[in-house]
Parts: C-alpha cells; structure tokens; sequence
C-alpha cells in the first residue's frame, strides 16, 4: 500500500499541480478529495502550459488512472470544458478518468448566488472565485444537493431540480433581487453536458480500495491550501471544503491509516488571493516584487495575487494540523534577485510570542509577526540538481525552514517546468 497526499500548506497557489504532475511521474492513481473549479493547478512540461480545475494533475500521464472522489462539487459546463481542452492537447482521458457517483454537482443557481453574495455583501464579500462552490456545499449539508448518480434517472433529476430552483427563485426574487432562471433552459443545457459526463460515473471508493489492496502508487490531490480550510482555515475568508489531510479520508473513502506520506507543498513565499488575515502580506514594492517575478496571478481567475515573506508559524500550524512528512518548496527561483529576504518565525501579541494560531479577526488585528532576516543569494539557481550544489545561503534559508518547521525539505522546484526540480 503506498498512499501520498500532496495538500496546500498556505492560501492555495503553492505548485500543486507541479508537484502532483512530477510525482505522477511514477504513480498509478492520481485522486482529488475536495474543491471544485474553483482551483486552478498549473503543469508545465516541454515548453506547454497546462491549467486543470477539476481534472486531477495526474492526466498527463498516460498511464494514470484519474479520479474525481465524492468530496468534490462538479460543475458539468467546467468538467466538459476542460475535457475538451484535453482532447485538443491530444491527451486521451478514455478508460482512465473516472467521477464519483457519489460526488455533488453545481447547477447555474449555485454560480448566481454565489455572485450575486459576493456582491450584495461588499464588505464581509469573501473574494470567492464565483463558481458556486460555497451554495453547492450548503446544498450537499442541506441534504437538497444533486449528485453524480442522480444524472442517471432523468425523471427523478428533473424533479429534484425543478423543486430546488423553485426555492431559489424564491429567493432570487424575495432576497437577492435578481432575474429569476428559466428552468426549461437551464436544464437544457445542463442536460447536453450531462449527457458527455454519465459515462465517468463510478465507484471511486471501491476503485481506491481495490488498487490500495492491489499495491498500487497512489497520489491524493488536495486543491486551495490549509489557511482556506472551512474549519482550520481563516474562516470566514475561507473556501468551503476541507484542504486539511483529514479531508482526503472523507473526500475520497480512504481510512485514516492508509496515508504513508503527507506532503506539504511551500511556497518560498507567501501569497493569498482574496479577502482576509495575512500577517506577512507586503504591500509595498516588495510585494509588487514578488508578484512580477512570481507571475502571481490568479490561474482560474486571473486575479494579482496578494504577496508576502514566508510565514513559518503558518507552516508550524498547518504540520499541526496535517502531520505533514516532507515539504515540497516551489518558486525558490523567484527569490534570485533578493539582497535580503525575511522569514517570519511567530506572532507576537502584546510583546509575547502566541503559541495559538489567531482565530479571529481581533485576535489578527493584535498581532504583530516577528522577522528573520536572511541574506540573499543573488545568482540563478537555474540547472542545479543537488542540494551541495546550492549556494550557502540558500541552504541556510532551506535549514531555517526545516528548523522551525521540523519536516524535511524532500522536493526544491526551481522553475514551472517539470524537469527543473531537485529531488532530495
Ligand atoms: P496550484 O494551484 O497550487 O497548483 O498552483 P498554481 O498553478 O495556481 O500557481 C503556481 C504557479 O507557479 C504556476 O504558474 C506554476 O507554473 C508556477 N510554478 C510552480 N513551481 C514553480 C517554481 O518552482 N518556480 C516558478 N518560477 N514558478 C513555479
Ligand atoms: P488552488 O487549488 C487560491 C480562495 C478564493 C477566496 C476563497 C473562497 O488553485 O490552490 P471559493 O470560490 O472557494 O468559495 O473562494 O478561497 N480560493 C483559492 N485561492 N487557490 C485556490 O485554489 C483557491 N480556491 C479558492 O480566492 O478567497
Ligand atoms: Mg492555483
């Protein structure tokens, strides 16, 4: 049995998808536990960029098996759209991707309310992606929520959706006062991409299990990061899913002990995209800095992305609370050209170092992050495959990381490609 779970340690947007590509390298199942479309994971390989939403980041391999776990809210018109983008790249999905029967859908309603929130809601608005991920959720706790094995009684589908857009109208008109939808249309629609998808329904659990049992490589895929948990996270500035480790045992149907590897994917730095806490944010040239060299931008959005010094008691809290492994680091590149570079160690409140990570904003408002300054390295990392290879001074940045963090360094990306990374 070999199981590793490759998760988000900050705000999402650490390399995910790199890493998860690199390791499917040599995997035979690749599966996402959470999220939806609302991820954008970026693989880059020969030259070719690649963005998935919903798709695992294992597809590039021929030889893995894909699947989509019942943890997932699944948007038909992204699914299809993405599918044939894949196709058009001439990746063949036949026979080796596969969506839980079990797993949520996202209807046109959920996409309307989570804009039309957003908007109504300007000072508490969240800074979603707008997919509709946060009503599918409330759906699927409601007990109200369409899934995957639902596509395949259209009677019994219809119903429930026209029962569900009944009272979403309801509420479009009494409390958002918007455009109400047409259901005639709207199921149209949904029913033309339907159609595409009913064919990757599947038992993912019992899939899972089967090639557990069989000594399958398994890679588990988590989307967004640990800071957006909806439990652990920043909340109320948070997705609605659960990034966090404990997630992919509900996400997919994996017991908790089958895990042999937890792999936290860092970002050198730290960036966050929407609203809410982020102590080691640099709004200044700094931060400017790293979004230009960083090309920090949203991938489902487009999105600048906020940008800040690494935060090492966000690191300390997130291994607390994923029991992580190994660190895979991404984008150490991109601190080339830095003469300084700082790492936060803890928060101070009232001159005291706080052992609890905030929890509310009061809390975030009375902090105070306590900096490390490093010295720069100021020369391209550019080819280099070995750790003694490194300047000085960025293994002295790479030991103060495994220092306060207590993991390993196991992975050192050192640009989106594939290939350029150093494998410890
Ligand atoms: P994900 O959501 O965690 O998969 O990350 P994204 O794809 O949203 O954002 C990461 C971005 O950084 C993408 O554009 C990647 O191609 C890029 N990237 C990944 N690793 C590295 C790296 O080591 N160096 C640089 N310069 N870019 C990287
Ligand atoms: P990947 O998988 C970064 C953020 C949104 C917003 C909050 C809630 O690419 O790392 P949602 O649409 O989920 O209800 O938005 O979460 N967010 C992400 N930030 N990376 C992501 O995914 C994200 N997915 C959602 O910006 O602040
Ligand atoms: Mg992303």
């Amino acid at each position: 049995m070999s199981v590793t779970i490759v998760l988000g340690s900050q705000w999402g947007d650490e390399g995910k998808g790199k890493i998860v590509d690199l390791l499917s390298q040599s995997a035979d199942m690749v599966a996402r536990y959470q999220g939806g479309a609302n991820a954008g994971h970026t693989i880059v390989f020969r030259g070719k960029q690649h963005i998935l939403h919903l798709i695992p980041s294992g597809i590039l391999n021929p030889e893995v098996v894909c699947l989509i776990g019942n943890g997932v809210v699944i948007d038909p018109e992204a699914f299809v759209k993405e599918l044939n983008e894949l196709h058009a790249h001439g990746i063949d999905t036949n026979g080796r991707l596969f969506i839980s029967s079990r797993a949520q859908i996202i209807l046109p309603y959920h996409k309307i309310i989570d804009k039309a929130l957003e908007s109504a809601n300007t000072i508490k608005a969240i800074g979603t992606t707008g997919r509709g991920i946060g009503p599918a959720y409330v759906d699927k706790a409601s007990r109200i929520g369409i899934r995957m094995i639902d596509l395949l009684n259209e009677k019994s589908l219809e119903n429930k959706i026209k029962d569900n857009l009944e009272h979403y109208n309801c509420e479009f008109t009494k409390v958002l006062n918007i455009d109400t939808l047409n259901f005639d249309s709207m199921f149209e629609e949904f029913m033309a991409n339907v159609n595409i998808m009913k064919p990757f329904i599947a038992d993912t659990a019992l899939m899972i299990s089967k090639a557990m049992k069989a000594g399958k490589k398994i890679i588990v895929e988590g989307a967004q990061g640990a800071l957006l948990d909806v439990d652990h996270g920043t909340y109320p500035f948070v997705t609605s899913s659960n990034p966090t480790a404990g997630g992919a045992c509900t996400g997919l149907g994996i017991p908790p002990n089958s895990f042999d590897k937890i792999i936290a994917v860092v970002k050198a730095y730290c960036t966050r995209v929407g609203n809410g806490p982020f102590p080691t944010e640099q709004i200044n040239s700094i931060g400017e800095r790293l979004r230009a060299t960083g090309s920090e931008f949203g991938a489902t959005t487009g999105r600048p992305r906020r940008c800040g010094w690494l935060d090492l008691f966000v690191l300390k809290y997130s291994t607390m609370i994923n029991g992580f492994t190994d660190i895979a680091l991404t984008k150490l590149d991109v601190l080339n050209d830095f003469e300084e570079i700082k790492i936060c160690s803890g928060y101070k409140t009232g001159g005291e170092i706080i052992e609890s990570y905030p929890t509310s904003s009061e809390e975030f408002s009375a902090i105070e992050p306590e900096y490390i300054t490093m010295k720069g390295w100021m020369k391209s990392l550019s080819g280099i495959r070995t750790l003694e290879a490194l300047p000085n001074e960025t293994r002295e940045y790479l030991s103060k990381i495994e220092e306060i963090s207590q993991v390993k360094i196991s992975y050192i990306s050192l640009s989106p490609d594939r290939e350029d990374t150093i494998i410890i």
